[in-house]
């Protein structure tokens, strides 16, 4: 969606996939969905430093509506108790952070958990009440509404935000919904779209996810760019179940992918470790190339596959740096789980820039590989079901 927004991939936080739709906050005060929950991770987006990386968006998911519209207005309400100052004042506390401010919506009948009211019959009305709390980002699902429809109300929701004048990136759940998505479409009137399941919090999901696009990729690279993406949703590392090579592993990949970085974590208790993945410059940077190219998987060598995103800089004479991912998928007949060496010379992945490639390791940026000629062979060594990740900057003719 060209409105300006989105140029790179949205950075931020949701808590969907690690706080779910909690609403008993007499028992669980601290997890439940409240504004409780979105002040803490506002400042801690902004004191843990994620903020200054470009964590911005605080997006607050699915469960934070009244049952019901107000009977005379028919306006959206925030729940009295769990949201007692209101959005418009947590928009406020948000705002006066730095940060900006995200808001679940679903195009139906109701929203997907929690069953609160959806949008269907009052698209203009939510629209304007989300303007009024300054929105900055709408999340809209689909549950609930009529999959024919889709390519139609998609669109006038994205209308009636755009004829509010405020500027709102519009994410959108509509392909997920589809069997046959137009992606065209969709790259028109959406700023990122969901293209699968919800993530969870295993390394079974993240390879789920990853095959999924692997599958459609011809057509899902061609649609993302500045200002439309594909969301292969939120970054589960830093909860319970990812290994710290799982967590190494999406990261790299979501960058590859040139995926919007939404984390769901409780940003109090992310272990050192993979703090320092979230907070990883140099992957950052990758996911928010300039250039704006999705990449894609280019080989599956044995139970191996090697991810590539061509990156800034271009050289003088047109080469591109690169991204490369080399993932070892694990099952390998003769040691399932063992660290794994994959070798390949540049040429192979038509990395043909005479003058060389400068290789960095992208997870440790002290670790300097060198200048590498695309007849030159490099090799690598995979953990189990882990990740190796490198830029290969293409050099010039000073
Ligand atoms: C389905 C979406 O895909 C999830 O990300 C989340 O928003 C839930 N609905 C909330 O009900």
């Amino acid at each position: 969606l060209e409105n300006g927004l989105a140029r790179t991939p949205p950075m931020g936080w949701m808590p969907f996939e690690r706080f779910r739709c909690l609403t008993d906050c007499a028992q669980f005060p601290r997890d439940c969905i409240s504004e409780r929950l979105f002040k803490r991770t506002a400042d801690l987006l902004v004191s843990e430093g994620y903020a200054a990386l470009g964590y911005k968006y605080l997006i607050i998911d699915d469960c934070w509506t009244e049952e019901r519209r107000d009977n005379q207005t028919g306006k959206l309400l925030a729940h009295r108790e769990r949201f007692p100052s209101g959005l418009h004042a947590l928009a406020s506390y948000i705002h006066a952070r730095g940060l900006k401010f995200g808001l679940y919506h679903d195009i139906g009948t109701e929203t997907c958990m929690f069953h609160g009211p959806g949008a269907q019959g009052h698209f203009q009305l939510d629209a304007d009440t989300f303007a009024d709390w300054q929105v900055d980002y709408v999340k809209l699902d689909g549950c609930y509404a009529d999959e024919l429809n889709l390519d139609k109300a998609y669109p006038y929701f994205g209308q009636a935000l755009n004829s509010t004048g405020r500027s709102m990136v519009y994410s959108c759940s509509w392909p997920f919904y589809q069997e046959k998505p137009n992606y065209s479409l969709i790259a028109k009137h959406c700023n990122l779209w969901r293209f699968s399941q919800d993530v969870r919090d295993s390394y079974h999901s993240i390879t789920y996810i990853m095959d999924h696009y692997r599958h459609r990729q011809h057509i899902l690279q061609k649609h993302a760019g500045p200002g439309h993406w594909n969301d292969p949703d939120m970054l589960v590392l830093g909860n319970f179940r990812l290994s710290y090579d799982a967590s190494r592993l999406q990261i790299a990949i979501w960058a590859v992918l040139a995926a919007p970085l939404i984390m769901t974590n409780d940003l109090e208790t992310v272990r050192p470790e993979i703090k320092a993945l979230l907070q990883n410059r140099d992957i950052i940077a990758v996911n928010q190339d300039e250039l704006g190219i999705a990449g894609g998987c280019v080989a599956t060598p044995e139970n191996m596959e090697v991810w590539l995103r061509p990156i800034a800089p271009i050289n003088n004479a047109g080469k591109h740096s690169y991204a490369i991912a080399i993932v070892n998928r694990g099952g390998l007949h003769e040691c399932p789980l063992c660290p794994q060496i994959f070798e390949f010379t540049l040429s192979q992945l038509n990395l043909s820039n005479t003058m060389g490639y400068s290789v960095t390791n992208l997870f440790n940026r002290n670790d300097d590989l060198g200048l590498f000629m695309p007849s030159d062979k490099f090799s690598t060594r995979i953990n189990p079901e882990g990740v190796t990740f490198y830029k290969f900057k293409s050099m010039d003719w000073y």
